[in-house]
């Protein structure tokens, strides 16, 4: 069996180290980075971090409008799986590079299985939410990581066939050794563009942590860090201790050992209810709606200075963690049920 990851971004390389470690235990696995993300902080780190073996192949597109970043993506892979001829791709979460993947491949008729399938922000305007529910349409097999989105893809009546097997997060995590880190501090995240490409929605957020009693960590994501430096907030807001993007290790034990986290993404609002570090989420919905209703962890739908400052004092750990994301060994469950699946089912281009 021959299968073709395809990455492009930081959140597609960590859902990719624990599947890739699987497949190579038996099989051949080709990668394809597109490039999306490049910096080192945001791309090679997490390679070397979580022992992921080099992309076979770098497509290098990055910093384009969505159409031409998702068409030339598509161009280079097209190329890439008809000379390579893998027996399935795998794609992941909800990025342009996802989508890009999925939909060369089923243009091949090469079969796609999709990891973290079924999530919904029923938020058309994200690219998020419209990368994931085309790639959810077209791909063969789904991968849902908790029965709640197997259920919404049940709903959905889609064409493929649905996998109730947990988050390939908790085989990550529990490959983890965590450090210890000290002091009081709150970690923060912000890089959705309805956030970080807006100065005045920054500006009130930063307003708010510069008040906070806490010691305020905040690793930049470059999309962030654009605005940040054009509005010279950095300069504004200097209680705040501005970092460079994390390594994977570094980020999950900080995540761990903060007083609360907050963040607008989506993966790490999973790993801290993981982690059981309560929660603050700068977005209108979450795909990940059982960690809002246990408690964990709490929507700001309207961004003031005054809703994230009552939001941080009423923050506490819920008495009752419910285990809703599976148990260890996702990663082999899907490794093994794709090999099930293209035994009787190998489609070539
Ligand atoms: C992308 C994904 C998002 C994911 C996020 C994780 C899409 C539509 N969005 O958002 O789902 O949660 O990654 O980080 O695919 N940039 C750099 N260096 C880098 C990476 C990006 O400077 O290594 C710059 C880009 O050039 C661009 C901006 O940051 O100007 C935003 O990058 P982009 O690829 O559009 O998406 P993200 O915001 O990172």
């Amino acid at each position: 069996m021959k299968l073709c990851s395809i990455v492009g971004t930081r959140p597609n390389f960590i859902k990719l180290a624990p599947i890739s470690k699987e497949i190579r235990k038996k099989y051949k696995e080709i990668i394809i980075h597109t490039g999306q993300h490049y910096d080192d902080k945001m791309s090679n780190i997490f390679f070397k971090d979580m022992d992921i073996p080099t992309p076979d192949y770098n497509l290098n597109i990055h910093e384009l409008l969505h159409g031409k970043q998702i068409g030339m993506m598509m161009i280079g892979i097209e190329d890439i799986l008809l000379s390579e001829q893998p027996d399935t791709v795998i794609v992941f979460g909800d990025t342009n590079s996802t989508l890009a993947g999925a939909l060369s491949s089923v243009k091949l008729n090469i079969p796609v299985a999709h990891i973290e399938a079924g999530c919904r922000s029923y938020d058309m305007t994200m690219p998020e939410e419209q990368n994931r529910i085309i790639v959810d349409h077209i791909s063969k097999f789904l991968y849902a990581p908790t029965s709640s989105t197997a259920r919404i893809l049940q709903g959905e009546d889609v064409n493929g066939d649905i996998y109730d097997y947990g988050d390939v997060a908790v085989d990550i995590l529990n490959s983890i050794k965590c450090e210890k880190i000290p002091s009081d501090y709150i970690l923060v995240t912000i890089h959705r563009p309805v956030n970080a490409d807006s100065h005045i929605i920054l500006n009130r957020i930063l307003s708010a942590l510069n008040e906070v009693e806490y010691d305020i960590i905040f690793p930049v994501h470059p999309r962030t860090n654009k605005v940040l430096e054009n509005f010279k907030l950095k300069e504004k807001y200097t209680k705040i201790k501005y970092v460079d993007p994390m390594d994977y290790h570094t980020m999950i034990s900080h995540i761990k050992s903060a007083k609360m986290i907050i963040t607008d993404s989506g993966g790490i609002q999973k790993e801290s209810y993981i982690l059981r570090t309560p929660c603050i989420t700068l977005r209108n919905t979450s795909e990940w709606i059982e960690t809002i209703e246990s408690g964990w962890n709490k929507l700001i739908t309207q961004i003031s200075k005054q809703n994230i400052l009552d939001a941080i004092k009423t923050c506490k750990k819920p008495a009752v963690y419910i285990d809703h994301f599976g148990s260890v060994g996702v990663s082999n469950r899907i490794v093994s049920s794709i090999r099930e699946n293209i035994n009787g089912n190998v489609r070539k281009p």
